[in-house]
């Protein structure tokens, strides 16, 4: 955990890299679209983790969906990791958060190392590459620079660059980060938890693992040499659950002796057990986006029975950032009353 003064800084250094911020917005993952959904656990789940989202009761969720960078332009086309958070509304009364990226490992190991991403992350004027240039970085095989989307005028890419020569923890999320992409819809991306957590199972049993949401629709992303059009997310979402429900599965990999636990930059070894824990069915997009979306304000660390963190210091300090980012845009922490929850949806 860090000190409430820390956590403001944090924000404060987040907001400082924005060249657009409104204080009524969230300062990262500003554009998202709030969704309807539930949740059913599998017959496994139960076995493995104790806590009450996973009892096999159908469970009432609002999902919201977002592109990760901030301010208040929206383009859904361009290259960039998307987030999905999970609220469970649990039938006791309680509420448990889940929150994944397309991102599968993060690039900072602690808040220091967060703090040199933020003074690095400086965004510069665009400069289109020459055709020469590009031949040249293929010649020494480096994979020439993208040229800019339309309307993209700034680029950060140097001081991620930057960033990622001088530490080798950070190569792998700033790898994966730099040919993300766009998904065609943001039902067809598979999202990660990124840190670990400690789940209880039957007698007592605990466990480090990771959570991930698989698409049941599939991955699939845009052709980044024709981008499409700058916000197409929200409206696709809508005609998709107009149509049919969409899917996603929630994956629990168990990690094993030696694979890190409290570093969110260290994939763990493919090869790992990986358990079935239930299905997200997103129902519809709501009118009401103020409440289904911008004002609730998820939390890595609201957790129920049967899920405790893990001591990954980049977990702990997001506790607090995220409180002060609530109270600085006049955010609510639970919005929604469980009976919002239709029997049938
Ligand atoms: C020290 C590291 C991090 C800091 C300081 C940080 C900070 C923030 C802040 C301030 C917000 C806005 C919260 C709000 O106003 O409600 C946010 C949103 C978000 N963050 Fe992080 N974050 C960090 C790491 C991560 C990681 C590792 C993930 C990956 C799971 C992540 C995923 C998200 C997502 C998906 C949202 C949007 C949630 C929503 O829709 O409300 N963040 N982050």
């Amino acid at each position: 955990m860090v000190d409430k003064s820390t956590a403001k800084r944090l924000v404060d250094e987040m907001i400082s890299n924005l060249p657009k911020h409104n204080r009524q917005q969230r300062p990262v993952h500003t554009i998202g679209v709030g969704v309807d959904a539930y949740f059913t656990a599998s017959d496994v789940a139960r076995k493995f983790c104790i806590a009450e989202h996973f009892s096999g009761e159908r469970i009432c969720a609002k999902v919201r969906f977002s592109n990760a960078s901030g301010g208040p332009e929206q383009h859904d086309g361009w290259n960039d990791v998307r987030g999905m958070a999970t609220r469970f509304l649990l039938p006791s009364g309680a509420a448990t958060d889940l929150i994944a990226t397309t991102l599968r490992e993060f690039f900072a190991r602690n808040v220091e190392d967060f703090f040199e991403f933020t003074k690095l992350d400086k965004h510069k004027p665009y400069r289109r590459e020459s055709p020469w240039r590009k031949i040249l970085d293929m010649l020494q095989l480096k994979i020439p620079r993208r040229d800019p989307y339309p309307g993209e005028e700034t680029n950060a890419s140097a001081g991620i660059l930057n960033y990622a020569n001088r530490h080798r923890f950070a190569q792998l999320g700033v790898a994966e980060f730099k040919k993300i992409g766009a998904p065609v819809s943001y039902a067809r991306a598979a999202y990660h938890a990124i840190h670990t957590f400690i789940v209880e199972g039957e007698n007592e049993v605990r466990r480090p693992v990771r959570f991930s949401w698989q698409p049941v629709a599939g991955v699939g992303n845009t052709n980044p040499d024709a981008p499409p059009v700058d916000d197409y997310l929200r409206q696709e979402l809508e005609g998709r659950l107009q149509r049919w429900p969409a899917r996603f599965v929630l994956m629990m990999t168990i990690g094993e002796a030696g694979d890190a636990i409290d570093d969110p930059t260290r994939p763990w070894p493919a090869r790992r057990v990986r358990i079935v824990m239930g299905t997200l069915t997103l129902t519809g997009v709501p009118e009401d986006q103020a409440t289904a979306g911008e004002q609730i304000s998820f939390n890595p660390l609201r957790l129920v029975r049967g899920i405790e963190p893990s001591a990954d210091p980049i977990l702990h300090a997001r506790r607090d950032a995220y409180e002060v980012s609530r109270e600085m845009r006049g955010g609510t922490a639970c919005p929604f009353s469980h009976r919002s929850c239709a029997d049938g949806e």
